[in-house]
């Protein structure tokens, strides 16, 4: 019996996070990356360097494998078309990701299937957006170009029609989502993962902690969520899979509002950071999970092993070389995970996370937040 290839297109943390349930279930993982030095490349034998935004070398690099799946959303549309028209099977398939690759285009279609998403609307020059927030949401206004934007880059808060800021977004060439600024009361993450044959489980929902756009922690299950909250939350993020015919993990990031409503911000297909406490923190990982689903294998449990999951990140920040520090994090506290991604360490890059799984919320945190500020180089004891 051969086992099959599954093809990651990108070579960031989320492919190399792949590794370990391939190798844990014999699967086999193919990579197409852009340097042989990126996270993903270091621990995936089987590495093509090429071009990802390139469709000779897409389709060169497909042809070897029996499904092709993906680390990042930027892979353009009209290859991924290209190479379901040449039999490969890609998942998920174009007609979903496109939800995840643009906001435009993801939050019409969730308008017409009913769910919740803050007040905005698609916008062309800096006259319209100012003209929405006039007559409609108000100021501050926050605007987006529809596509091409991650860990807040490509988010600009504008706080009146004087923010000379508001012409920034429009400079990268595509339409900008214009929307109200939620008076949130805090971010949650519904994820799931869906198989082709439409088999799909929940992760328990979480809640996560953004600093200038970018996650830095996230604590799973989400505190002091009721019940009916928990629930309609999975349930947006389960018919959001089926409705657009997801395979693979599906994040759908949320605002909670503080009438206890819920909006949905954005979508991703694929492992998403929301998901990382799920390696140590639930019987079956979301990178797994991930694997079994693009596979039309089985899904795993999402059930959390323990009542509490911290998992934070670690960004880059002062101290260049980390692996001394593990001494120390390690012996200080034996029931801590530490993930490392093999990237260099740059001022705010997600570099590695950190994750305490236990029963006592507070002191879970207190040890993840201690860990992640140690390998970060904030403290030294
Ligand atoms: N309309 C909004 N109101 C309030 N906060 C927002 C809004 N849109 C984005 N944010 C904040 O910015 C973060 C990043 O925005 P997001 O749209 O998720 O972009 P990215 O693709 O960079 O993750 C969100 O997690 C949230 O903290
Ligand atoms: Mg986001």
């Amino acid at each position: 019996v051969t086992f099959p290839v599954v093809g990651v297109v990108g070579g960031g943390q989320l492919a190399r996070m792949l590794q370990p349930p391939a190798v844990a279930l014999g699967v086999r993982l193919a990579l197409l990356a852009s340097s042989p030095d990126e996270a993903a490349a270091q621990v995936i034998p089987a590495t093509t360097v090429g071009d990802e935004k390139a469709y000779d070398d897409l389709l060169a690099f497909a042809k070897s494998c029996d499904v092709l799946t993906f680390d990042h959303e930027q892979v353009p549309s009209e290859h991924l078309r290209g190479l379901v028209e040449a039999g490969i099977a890609v998942r998920p398939g174009p007609d979903a990701l496109v939800h995840a690759q643009d906001k435009g285009v993801m939050r019409a279609r969730l308008f017409e299937l009913g769910i919740p998403c803050p007040r905005h609307r698609i916008v062309e020059d800096p006259d319209a957006a100012a003209s929405f927030a006039a007559e409609v949401v108000g100021w501050p206004l926050v605007l987006k170009p529809v596509r091409g934007g991650y860990d807040g880059k490509g988010v600009w808060t504008i706080e009146s029609p004087a923010d000379r800021a508001i012409g920034q977004p429009f400079l990268a060439g595509v339409d900008v989502l214009a929307e109200e600024r939620v008076g949130l009361v805090r971010e949650l993450s519904a994820v799931v993962a869906r198989s082709p044959q439409g088999q799909a489980v929940a992760y328990p929902v979480v809640e996560s902690f953004q600093e200038n756009g970018i996650c830095v922690e996230v604590v799973a299950p989400a505190p002091g969520l009721s019940d009916d909250v928990a629930r309609e939350a999975q349930r947006i993020a389960l018919k959001i899979a089926a409705e657009l015919d997801v395979v693979g993990v599906l994040a759908v990031e949320l605002f909670e509002t503080p009438a206890g409503g819920l909006l949905v911000n954005e979508l991703a297909m694929r492992p998403h950071n929301t998901g990382h406490w799920s390696i140590d923190g639930a019987v079956t990982s979301q990178f797994e999970n991930h694997l079994r689903a693009v596979l039309d294998l089985p899904l795993g449990s999402p059930r959390a092993v323990a009542p509490w999951s911290v998992m934070v990140n670690v960004l880059g920040g002062g101290l260049e070389e980390t692996f001394s520090a593990y001494r120390h994090v390690l012996a200080r506290d034996p029931g801590l995970k530490v993930h490392w991604y093999g990237k260099s360490v740059r001022p705010g890059r997600k570099v590695g996370h950190v994750t305490v799984v236990g029963s006592n919320l507070d002191s879970a945190r207190d040890r993840a937040r201690h860990a992640a500020a140690y390998l970060r180089g904030d403290i030294d004891e």
